[in-house]
């Protein structure tokens, strides 16, 4: 029960990576708080807790929309008098091509509400009590696709950027307040979200399952980032040779969508 007595702050909770790491991170001793939209499923992750003896509250919100952020993040302080961890994985991905998206600024900006505003609103919010208990840790769920840049997600990942730099500069400026942070970069994993574009039914992807340990190490361990092997060669890539690295992205993706399209045909 390396979390007893902690409380931990999960947004995107209701499906997908974020329920999966609040049943591991309740198993842990953990209080979950639960955030999301849709309340049914909310509800369905805290009984899955509560049947295996953990405690979970749930909070059905819309954290695009700035009131009810602002509303939330007041219902979670009144309520938690202790609160050690936030995870900001609630997210939305727009998979679409820059060229389709030319009269679709508001692609870049609904992306930026819930994956970046939301995120940066709630965290603002409990920084104060951060602050106050002389710690709290801030985790995010990124992309491996900011390590190496892929073709059209261009919306989707310049918010998952935004989001990293803000993060990052939590640590950097109020560290000395015992305030840490972690950024964690997905590759492929099989949820919601993913399965949504038909033709990553045949990409080969981490389980929602094993994703969400990345998100418990994250919570527990508190390292600076958790990556894969392939992200930080991609990293490396970029640092030595970008322009290399970026060109390729282009012509690799074309060629792997074809045989992922004719994989799902077959
Ligand atoms: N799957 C991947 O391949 C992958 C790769 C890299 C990073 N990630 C990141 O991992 C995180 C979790 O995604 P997932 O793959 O587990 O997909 P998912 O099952 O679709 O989960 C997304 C979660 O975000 C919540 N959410 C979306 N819009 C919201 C809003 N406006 N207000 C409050 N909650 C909202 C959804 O709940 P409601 O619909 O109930 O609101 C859901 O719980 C995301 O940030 C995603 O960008 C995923």
């Amino acid at each position: 029960m390396k979390l007893a007595g902690q409380t931990v702050v999960i947004t995107g909770s209701s499906s997908g990576i974020g329920a999966e790491a609040a049943r591991k991170l309740a198993r842990l001793g953990a209080t979950v708080c639960l955030l999301a939209r849709r309340e049914d499923q909310l509800a369905e992750v805290r009984e899955s807790i509560e049947a295996e003896g953990g405690v979970a509250h749930t909070y059905a919100v819309d954290l695009s929309d700035p009131d009810a952020a602002d509303t939330v993040a007041k219902q979670l302080l009144a309520e938690h008098p202790r609160i050690d961890g936030l995870i900001n994985n609630a997210g939305r991905s727009i998979r679409r091509p820059i060229l389709d998206s030319v009269d679709r600024a508001h692609d870049y900006e609904r992306t930026m509400a819930i994956n970046y505003f939301g995120a940066v609103r709630l965290t603002l919010a409990l920084v104060p009590r951060f602050v106050e208990q002389g710690h709290g840790h801030v985790v995010i769920s990124s992309s491996m696709s900011t390590q190496v840049p892929i073709p059209l997600f261009s919306a989707y990942l310049a918010s998952k950027a935004a989001l990293e730099s803000f993060t990052r500069s939590l640590t950097a400026e109020l560290g000395h307040k015992g305030i840490t942070s972690t950024v964690v970069y997905f590759p492929m994993v099989r949820t919601e979200m993913s399965t949504a574009t038909h033709i990553y039914q045949a990409m080969p992807m981490l389980s929602a399952n094993k994703a969400a340990n990345w998100l418990v190490k994250a919570i527990v361990d508190k390292p600076t980032r958790v990556t894969s092997f392939a992200g930080t060669m991609g990293e490396l890539g970029m640092a030595a040779l970008p322009g290399v690295v970026t060109k390729a992205s282009q012509p690799l993706f074309r060629r792997m969508d074809k045989s992922l399209a004719k994989r799902v045909k077959d």
